[in-house]
């Protein structure tokens, strides 16, 4: 029998495979269709700052209009009878999953300001997450803004969830820092029991024929996963949280490779979209049949392997051969 548990957040989970926030972790159905499947935990999908913020304003508008009596103005917006469902219906979903579900269920913000994630933080905890994470999903555009001030916005918020909550928080980050090693140094020094690696920025399109921005939205390929898989090799070993790889884990290959570098789970999203909740068995089978073909008892013996600190040729992590890679185009 092949040991699959890892840990992550410090949880204890029955394996590596955790699906990331999606559709599919948002209905208790398609919830307990993952369980069902072999999930080790879920990440439920994310609860967005600028949802709570037009609750927010639309209340605001309307005891504004009621203190002036202006019921029959233009402007005048009545509260939806659903009002306060975004976050009232997260705290409720976490209730229901935690009360019918067996495996660690994780909340997700997604938001870069602290005013208000304080308290839903807090709130979130006491519905029952079992950890949190933050996804903060944020373009740096402003030419004003240096890489400093960038990072200090996810610096602040981290910490100051951290002084009121206790649940491990992990940080859904992009590798588009100038350096993110460093980065993720500063977020564990904040508090950061893990970080996802890497969100995936999506990218806008432009209509030609109506010249509008138009969003659009793509499914991952296992391409985008060497990235994660490099960046957690060069990580693991130097820092000591727990480290999730995210973006193109598609194919048991692509999971094996992420384990050995370091990776503690693997998130998945795009392969279970396409290919059903059910996928995650054959995934789980594949990585079981895998281990005893190449003599690992655990997965833990496999874990940080071929990470940068292990590796025998370390160079070969950080530089790939640059020039070799090139000059070998065609040949
Ligand atoms: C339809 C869809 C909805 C998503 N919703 C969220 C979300 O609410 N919060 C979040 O942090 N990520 C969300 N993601 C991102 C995924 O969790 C994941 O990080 C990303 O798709 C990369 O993983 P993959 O290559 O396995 O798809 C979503 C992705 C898709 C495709």
């Amino acid at each position: 029998m092949i040991d699959l548990s890892t840990e992550y957040l410090g949880l204890k989970l029955d394996n590596p495979l955790v699906p990331s926030s999606s559709p599919l972790t948002g209905e208790l159905d398609s919830a307990r269709q993952l369980e069902d499947a072999g999930a080790s935990a879920l990440v439920l999908p994310s609860l967005f700052e600028e949802a709570i913020e037009q609750e927010q304003k639309q209340l605001e508008r309307f005891v504004h209009s009621q203190a002036l009596g202006h019921y029959e103005a233009l402007s005048y917006q009545p509260v939806p009878e659903d009002y306060g469902s975004e976050l009232d219906s997260y705290l409720e979903r976490i209730q229901q999953f935690k009360s019918s579900l067996d495996i660690p269920v994780i909340a997700s913000l997604n938001g870069i300001s602290s005013s208000g994630w304080i308290d839903t933080g807090r709130e979130l905890q006491q519905a029952g997450a079992d950890a949190l994470e933050l996804n903060v999903y944020y373009i740096a555009a402003d030419p004003g803004a240096s890489g400093e001030e960038v990072e200090n916005r996810y610096l602040q918020l981290l910490a100051d969830l951290r002084e009121h909550i206790s649940i491990p928080v992990t940080m859904k980050l992009s590798s588009q820092f100038s350096s993110v090693a460093n980065m993720v140094v500063k977020l564990q020094q904040a508090g950061a029991r893990g970080v996802s690696l890497f969100n995936r920025f999506y990218q806008p399109d432009i209509d030609l024929e109506s010249l509008e921005i138009k969003p659009h939205i793509e499914l991952s390929s296992s391409m985008e996963s060497l990235l994660r898989i490099r960046w957690i090799a060069l990580l693991r070993g130097r820092v000591d949280l727990s480290i999730a790889a995210t973006g193109g884990f598609h194919q048991t290959h692509d999971i094996i490779k992420a384990l050995l570098v370091g990776a503690d789970v693997t998130h998945l999203c795009s392969v279970l979209l396409q290919n059903g909740p059910q996928h995650i068995s054959l995934l789980k089978q594949q990585l079981d049949s895998w281990l005893h073909e190449h003599e690992y008892e655990s997965v833990t013996q496999m874990k940080g392997s071929v990470s940068q600190s292990c590796a025998i040729n370390p160079a070969a992590l950080e530089h790939c051969n640059y020039m070799h890679v090139i000059r070998s185009y065609g040949r």
